[in-house]
C-alpha cells in the first residue's frame, strides 16, 4: 500500500470535472424523479433544511416548543433546535438499535411537543411508521431526519424528511440539503420559509463553490491522504477524539441561497449515483456476512426498508472491545473510525442546551459502536485484515 493512501470514512460519490458543465435538468426535479419523492427544495445544509422545517411548524403551532430526537444523533440537530428557540427533549434508543425506544417515546408525547424526529442514521432505515402512529394522537408533525439516507426507501411515513448533500455523503455540493413534506400546502409553507430565512451570500458560495473545487481535485484515496487523514491522526495523537471525527460545530448555522453552478455539478453528479449505490449494497452485504460469521459482532442492518451503505456499523460485545479494536486501526487508512463519539447529552460544549438526562441504551451504543467505511477503494484484502483485528479483539 502506497504510503499516500487513505479511505474515506463514509462512501461518498466521487466528482468529475466533467460535473462542471450544464446539466440539462435541475437537481431538485432529477433527485425527485429518480427517488419518487414530492418536488424538493435545495437548502444550504441539512441543518438549514431542519430549521426551515422547525420554523415553519412552530409558526403553525406556537404554543408548542419541545422538540424529541433521538438522544444519539448529530450534534447538529441540537444547534438547529437551538437556533430556532425550541427546547430539546431527548429520547433513548432500543437496545442494539438505531430505532427510538417507543415505550419511552409514548411517555414523552403530549400537547407541548411540536415534532419528534426519526434518524435513518448511517443509511440504516429506522421506524417511522410507529413514531407517527403514535405522535398523530396529539397531532405532533414527524420530520424524518435522512441525513444520512440520500437514496434510501425513506420519506413515506413522516410530514417532512431532509437529506444532506455535505462533503462525504452519497451525493454532495459541500454543503447542501434537499427538504420535502408529503402535504401540498406544507409544502408551500416550507418554499415560502426557505426564501425568508436563506438570502443571498456572495462569501458563504463563494467559498462553498471553492470547497467543492477542492473535494473534485482531492476526494480520492491520495488526496485524502493529506485532507483528511494527517488531521485526523493529529488529533487522535492528542487524544481529540471529538475533533478527530468533525463532531465540535460552531453555534452560529450560515443560512444562505445556493449558486447554480453548484446545483449543476450535483445535479450531474446525480446521474451515477443509483449505479454506485447499488455496488456500495452489493459490497455491503457481503461484507456485512463477514463480520457476522465473527462470533460475538453485531452489525446494523435494516428492518424497516431498504437503505443505503455508506459504512459499516458494529457492535462490539463490550467497549474494551471495540476500544482494543480503534487502538490498532483508527490511525491507520483503512477507514476505521466512531460515528457520533457521544450521546448528546455528553458533549460538554452542547451543555446549554441538551437537557441532562441518562440515556442508557444510546450511551451503551456509542460505548461499544464503531464504523468501518464502505468504500469502493477499500480492497478485499484491507477489510479481511480489518476482520482479522476484530476477530483478535473478542477473543
Ligand atoms: C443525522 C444527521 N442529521 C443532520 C445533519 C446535518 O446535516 P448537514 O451537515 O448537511 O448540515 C447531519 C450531518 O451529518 C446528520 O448526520
Amino acid at each position: 500500500m502506497s504510503y499516500y493512501y487513505e479511505n474515506p470514512p463514509t462512501a461518498g460519490l466521487p466528482l468529475k470535472w466533467s460535473d462542471w458543465w450544464p446539466a440539462g435538468q435541475s437537481l431538485t426535479s432529477r433527485v425527485s424523479e429518480q427517488l419518487h419523492l414530492p418536488p424538493l427544495q435545495l437548502t444550504c445544509s441539512g441543518t438549514a433544511a431542519l430549521i426551515i422545517a422547525l420554523t415553519t411548524l412552530a409558526q403553525q403551532q406556537p404554543q408548542r416548543k419541545t422538540v424529541i430526537v433521538p438522544a444519539y444523533t448529530c450534534p447538529l440537530v441540537a444547534l438547529a433546535v437551538h437556533h430556532c428557540g425550541l427546547q430539546l427533549q431527548l429520547c433513548d434508543l432500543k437496545p442494539n438499535s438505531i430505532d427510538m425506544d417507543i415505550a419511552q417515546l409514548s411517555t414523552l408525547l403530549n400537547e407541548q411537543v411540536l415534532a419528534v424526529i426519526p434518524t435513518h442514521l448511517g443509511g440504516r432505515v429506522t421506524d417511522v411508521s410507529t413514531v407517527k402512529q403514535l405522535a398523530q394522537f396529539y397531532q405532533i408533525s414527524v420530520i424524518e431526519d435522512a441525513a444520512q439516507a440520500l437514496g434510501a426507501e425513506v420519506g413515506q411515513h413522516g410530514d417532512i424528511v431532509l437529506f444532506s448533500l455535505a462533503a462525504g455523503k452519497g451525493l454532495t455540493m459541500y454543503e447542501g440539503g434537499l427538504l420535502t413534506a408529503s402535504d401540498m400546502q406544507l409544502r408551500s409553507n416550507l418554499q415560502v420559509m426557505s426564501e425568508k430565512l436563506l438570502l443571498r451570500r456572495c462569501k458563504w458560495e463563494l467559498l462553498r463553490t471553492l470547497e467543492l473545487f477542492g473535494y473534485t481535485a482531492l476526494y480520492n484515496p491520495a488526496g485524502l491522504h493529506f485532507v483528511y487523514g494527517q488531521g485526523r491522526r493529529k488529533a487522535l495523537r492528542r487524544q481529540q477524539w471529538i475533533a478527530a471525527v468533525g463532531d465540535d460545530f460552531d453555534f452560529d448555522i450560515p443560512m444562505h441561497r445556493v449558486s447554480r453552478w453548484r446545483q449543476h455539478v450535483a445535479a450531474n453528479a446525480f446521474l451515477r449515483l443509483p449505479a454506485f449505490l447499488d455496488a456500495l449494497q452489493k459490497q455491503a452485504y457481503q461484507r456485512s456476512e463477514q463480520l457476522q460469521s465473527i462470533s460475538g459482532i453485531d452489525v446494523i442492518v435494516d428492518q424497516h426498508g431498504r437503505g443505503v451503505w455508506p459504512f459499516l456499523m458494529v457492535l462490539l460485545p463490550a467497549c474494551q472491545h471495540r476500544d482494543a479494536v480503534l487502538k490498532q486501526l483508527w490511525t491507520s487508512p483503512l477507514g476505521v473510525t466512531r460515528l457520533f463519539i457521544h450521546p448528546l447529552s455528553q458533549y460538554n460544549y452542547l451543555q446549554p442546551i441538551v437537557p441532562a438526562s441518562s440515556m442508557p441504551n444510546a450511551e451503551d451504543f456509542a460505548a461499544r459502536m464503531f464504523t468501518i467505511t464502505n468504500s469502493l477503494w477499500l480492497t478485499d484484502a484491507q477489510f479481511s485484515r480489518i476482520c482479522e483485528v476484530i476477530q483478535d479483539a473478542v477473543r
